[in-house]
């Protein structure tokens, strides 16, 4: 497995395999890997000649200093396990490698990074979608791997792509759990023993929300899916939305066209946790 920290160097490398037709699947991640991020690199190998993994703190995406300052940093560890996992290519630069100038470029997709996310943390989207078409600039992939759980993150990539006109296929990836269902994510490991068993109700919530489907009105779910969790004093709700997948709107009834999906955040204690699910 080879790692680079330098742009030029990897994108020398980059255009030699594609000058080759080798072809070139990517993950970009934060570090901190555990086995969702590793679902996505097992789907990448499956698909491509070549897996290229980047691992890069992205500062302009935290919206919350004591979030990035609280970020786990496991490089050395991440890259053990990429290498493991039979990764070929780690991508992990410097902040100065990746933001030389101050960035300026101001991104509006319309109503998809208005809500939930984008409303609950200003910029992020903005910062998210910064370092991606970098990422994508370096990198020259020909499929880009994403999980499903963030998913309004994924719908973005896939307007960036389409705006930009960029050659990638973006390929949304399942939700890997624990085995009590909480969404496997960096940040869990920031929850104490307490905190910890609370968070599966997060995912019991959305079971919950989707069993009742049909049966009640949306709204009678959503007061419901609220009630449920703020029964815990531990939990700070954000936000439980059920939208359409498409456009990101909320629907009023079950009947609305399209495909539906849940969308919970929370705080858990002082740590946000995020996750969804599809209805139909
Ligand atoms: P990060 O939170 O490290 O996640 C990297 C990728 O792993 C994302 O596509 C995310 O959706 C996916 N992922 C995280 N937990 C998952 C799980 N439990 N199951 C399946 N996939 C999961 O998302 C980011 O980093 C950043 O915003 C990034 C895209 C790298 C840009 O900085």
């Amino acid at each position: 497995m080879k790692i680079y920290t330098s742009i030029k160097e990897l994108q020398s490398d980059v255009l030699d395999l594609r000058s080759r037709e080798i072809s070139i699947g990517f993950v970009p991640t934060m570090g901190a890997l555990h086995k969702g991020h590793l679902s996505l690199l097992q789907r990448s190998k499956d698909e491509n000649d070549i897996s290229l993994c980047s691992i890069f703190v992205n500062p302009i995406q935290f919206n919350n200093k004591q979030d990035l300052e609280k970020y786990p940093r496991t490089l050395e560890e991440d890259c053990r396990k990429l290498e493991q996992a039979g990764c070929d290519i780690v991508f992990a630069p410097s902040v100065d490698e990746m933001y030389p100038e101050e960035v300026k470029m101001q991104y509006d997709f319309g109503h998809l990074d208005k809500v939930m996310e984008g409303k609950h943390r200003p910029g992020h989207f903005n910062g998210m979608a910064v370092v991606v078409k970098k990422l994508f600039d370096i990198c020259i992939p020909h499929r880009a791997y994403f999980g499903e759980k963030d998913f309004q993150q994924l719908m973005i990539v896939r307007e960036l792509v389409k705006m930009n006109k960029i050659p990638v296929t973006v390929i949304g990836c399942a939700i890997i759990r624990e085995d009590d269902g909480l969404a496997m994510s960096s940040r869990n490991t920031r929850l104490s023993p307490h905190e910890r068993s609370i968070a599966t109700e997060i995912y019991k919530t959305l079971l919950w929300m989707r069993h009742q489907a049909e049966q009640r009105t949306v709204e009678e779910i959503l007061q419901q899916a609220r009630q449920k969790l703020a029964s815990h004093p531990e939990i700070k709700i954000e936000y439980i939305e059920i939208v359409d997948e498409e456009t990101l709107l909320p629907v009023s009834d079950w009947n609305s066209s399209g495909n539906i999906r849940l969308l919970i955040a929370l705080f858990l204690g002082e740590v946000r946790l995020i996750d969804n699910m599809r209805i139909r």
